[in-house]
C-alpha cells in the first residue's frame, strides 16, 4: 500500500535564500530575476518546490525579515511582474513555489511603527504593538527581563516612558495579533499572495505570534524548550486555524508550513487536521550522530505527526544554522541527506548544501547579521552560511552576478572550486550525489508506508525500511567501516563503498 496525498506530503523543497542565490542586475544582492534564471537548474536537480526567502521592501536589518510592506516587492529584488514570471516558469518546469510570510513583526520603518513612535504614550497607534510602560522611577527600566532571541533585552524604549517588544532585532517590533487591524492585515497579506498563485506559504517565527498578556517573567531556572510566555502558546493555534481555513478555500492543496523550533510536543499541535500541512522538524539538526538519539527522535516525531495524519518536514539545512558540512562534517552532511530523503515525510534542503559549501569565516566588519552586533560579538551569527553561491569557476563573483559586481558578502578565494559548473559532470561530487539521490527517492522511497521499521544493525549503525519490506537505508554513524552486504546490494551510497565496506559516517540505500 502506498501513501498518497497533497503534493507537499513528501515534497523536497529547496530553500532559495534569495539574497545569496543569483544576482541578475549586478547590485550585489540576489534577486527574483536571478532566481528565475536558475529555475531550470533546480528542476534538473529534481526538487519538487522552491521556498523563496523574503523579497518585500525592507531596510535589511535582518536580511529582509524586517518587512516594511508585506504586499509589495522590494525594487532591489525585482517587481511583482518578475515574481509572476518566476511563478509561471516554475509551474511550467513542474516546480511549486512557497513564499515566506513574516507576520510576527514588522520593520521599524513600517508605517504602523513610525506612526506608533510619533503618536506618544497611550496612543491607539501603539496598540498594534506590544507596548508597556517601563519600570523604575521614570520608566527607565524595561517592563520585564525578557531577552531577545538575537541577544540583549527584548524591549526597546520609545524614550517617553513606554517600551516596545522585539523578540528579534530592535528594528523588528512584534505585532499584537489580538488587535483586529493586525489580524485583518495578516489575512489580507495571505490572500494577496495566494491570489498571486503561490503554492504555499511559510509562516516565519510561527510560534511567536501570541504573548502572555500579563508579560510575566520567565520562571527561575527556565531553559529553552520549557513552556514560555511568548512561544507556542495554545492561543497561537487559533490563528493557524483561521489561516488554514483561508488556505483551504483555494484550489490545489495550498501548503502552510510553520517555522517551528522544538521537539515533537511543539511540532505536533500545528499539524492538527484543522491547522497546517507541515511544521519544521529542526531538532535533527542538533541530534548527536549516534544511533540511539536518531532512533528515538525519529520515532517520536513520526508519532507526533502521524497521529494527525501528517508527516514530518525534515530540515537538512537553512539560512539560520551553520552549513550542513560544518555541522555534520562533509561526509556526515551527505549521509544525513540520504537518511532524510529515505524517511517518511517532506525534506527541506538549503541552497548551496547540494554543492557541499563550507561555512565561511567572515571578518567582523563583513558580518551583517544582527545576531553578531546584539550579542556583543559573542556569536558570529548566520552569515557564514549565507555567502553567495558559486555557479562558475571564475573569476569572482563566480557567476553569482555579472563579472565586476561585488556580492553583498565576500566569497572566499577558491569558491569556484565548489561551483555548479565544476561539479556538474563529476560523478563523485556532492551535486551528483544530491541529483542521484533525488531521482532514486522517487523510485525507492516516495509513497512507501509511513512506518519506519528499524532493522538490527552493527554497533554505531542505523538500518531501516519503510514498512515490512522494500529497500533498506543503512547509516554508519560510527568510526569504523562496516560490511553492508547482509542488507542487500548497494543502490546509492553517500561515499564510495570501498570494496565490501561502507565507510564511517556514511549512508547507503540497499535494494
Ligand atoms: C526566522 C527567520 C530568520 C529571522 C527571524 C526573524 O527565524 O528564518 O532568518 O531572522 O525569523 O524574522
Amino acid at each position: 500500500m502506498t501513501d498518497t496525498g497533497p503534493w507537499w506530503r513528501e515534497a523536497v523543497t529547496y530553500e532559495v535564500y534569495l539574497r545569496s542565490f543569483a544576482d541578475a542586475d549586478g547590485d550585489g544582492l540576489g534577486d527574483l530575476a536571478g532566481a528565475r534564471s536558475r529555475l531550470p537548474y533546480l528542476a534538473g536537480l529534481g526538487v519538487d518546490a522552491v521556498w523563496l526567502t523574503p523579497f518585500y521592501p525592507s531596510p535589511d536589518h535582518d536580511g529582509g525579515y524586517d518587512v516594511s510592506d508585506h504586499r509589495a516587492v522590494d525594487p532591489r529584488m525585482g517587481t511583482l511582474a518578475e515574481l509572476d514570471g518566476l511563478i509561471a516558469d516554475a509551474h511550467r518546469l513542474g516546480l511549486r513555489v512557497v513564499v515566506d510570510l513574516v507576520l510576527n513583526h514588522v520593520s521599524s520603518a513600517h508605517p504602523w511603527f513610525t506612526a506608533a513612535r510619533a503618536a506618544g504614550p497611550g496612543a491607539p497607534e501603539r496598540d498594534r504593538f506590544h507596548v508597556r510602560p517601563g519600570r523604575g522611577v521614570a520608566g527607565e527600566l524595561p517592563p520585564n527581563g525578557w531577552r531577545s532571541i538575537f541577544g540583549g533585552p527584548a524591549w526597546a524604549p520609545f524614550g517617553d516612558g513606554e517600551w516596545y517588544l522585539h523578540l528579534f532585532d530592535i528594528e523588528q517590533p512584534d505585532l499584537r495579533h489580538e488587535h483586529p487591524e493586525v489580524a485583518a492585515d495578516a489575512a489580507a497579506t495571505l490572500r494577496f499572495w495566494l491570489d498571486r498563485g503561490v503554492d504555499g506559504v511559510r509562516f516565519d517565527a510561527a510560534g511567536s505570534l501570541v504573548k502572555d498578556p500579563a508579560y510575566p517573567e520567565l520562571p527561575a531556572g527556565w531553559q529553552a524548550g520549557d513552556p514560555s510566555p511568548y512561544s507556542d502558546r495554545d492561543e497561537v493555534h487559533e490563528i493557524y486555524r483561521r489561516w488554514a481555513r483561508q488556505l483551504a478555500a483555494y484550489p490545489g492543496d495550498r501548503l502552510g508550513v510553520a517555522e517551528t523550533w522544538g521537539g515533537p510536543e511543539v511540532v505536533g499541535p500545528y499539524l492538527r487536521p484543522d491547522e497546517l500541512g507541515q511544521a519544521f522538524a529542526m531538532d535533527p539538526l542538533y541530534w548527536p550522530l549516534r544511533p540511539e538519539p536518531w532512533r528515538a527522535g525519529v520515532d517520536a516525531l513520526l508519532a507526533a505527526t502521524t497521529r494527525h495524519g501528517r508527516l514530518p518536514a525534515w530540515v537538512h539545512g537553512s539560512h539560520d544554522v551553520s552549513r550542513a558540512a560544518q555541522r555534520w562534517g562533509r561526509d556526515g552532511a551527505r549521509a544525513m541527506l540520504l537518511v532524510m530523503l529515505a524517511l517518511p515525510g517532506a525534506v527541506y534542503l538549503y541552497a548551496g548544501d547540494e554543492l557541499g559549501l563550507p561555512e565561511v569565516a567572515l571578518a567582523d566588519d563583513e558580518i551583517r547579521d544582527p545576531v553578531f552586533r546584539r550579542s556583543g560579538g559573542q556569536e558570529r551569527g548566520r552569515d557564514g552560511a549565507r555567502v553567495p553561491l558559486p555557479w562558475t569557476e571564475g573569476p569572482a563573483p563566480y557567476g553569482f552576478g555579472p563579472v565586476g559586481s561585488t556580492p553583498w558578502l565576500p566569497q572566499p578565494a577558491g569558491w569556484g572550486g565548489f561551483s555548479v559548473a565544476r561539479q556538474a559532470d563529476d560523478p563523485a561530487s556532492a551535486l551528483a550525489l544530491t541529483r542521484a539521490a533525488l531521482r532514486l527517492r522517487e523510485r525507492c522511497w516516495r509513497g512507501r508506508p509511513a512506518e519506519v521499521a528499524w532493522r538490527d544493525a552493527p554497533p554505531g549503525c542505523l538500518a531501516f525500511r519503510r514498512g515490512a519490506d522494500g529497500p533498506t537505508c543503512l547509516v554508519n554513524l560510527g568510526d569504523v567501516a562496516i560490511d553492508p552486504r547482509p542488507y542487500g546490494s548497494v543502490l546509492l551510497a553517500s561515499a564510495p563503498v570501498d570494496g565490501p565496506t561502507l565507510p564511517a559516517r556514511s549512508a547507503a540505500w540497499l535494494g
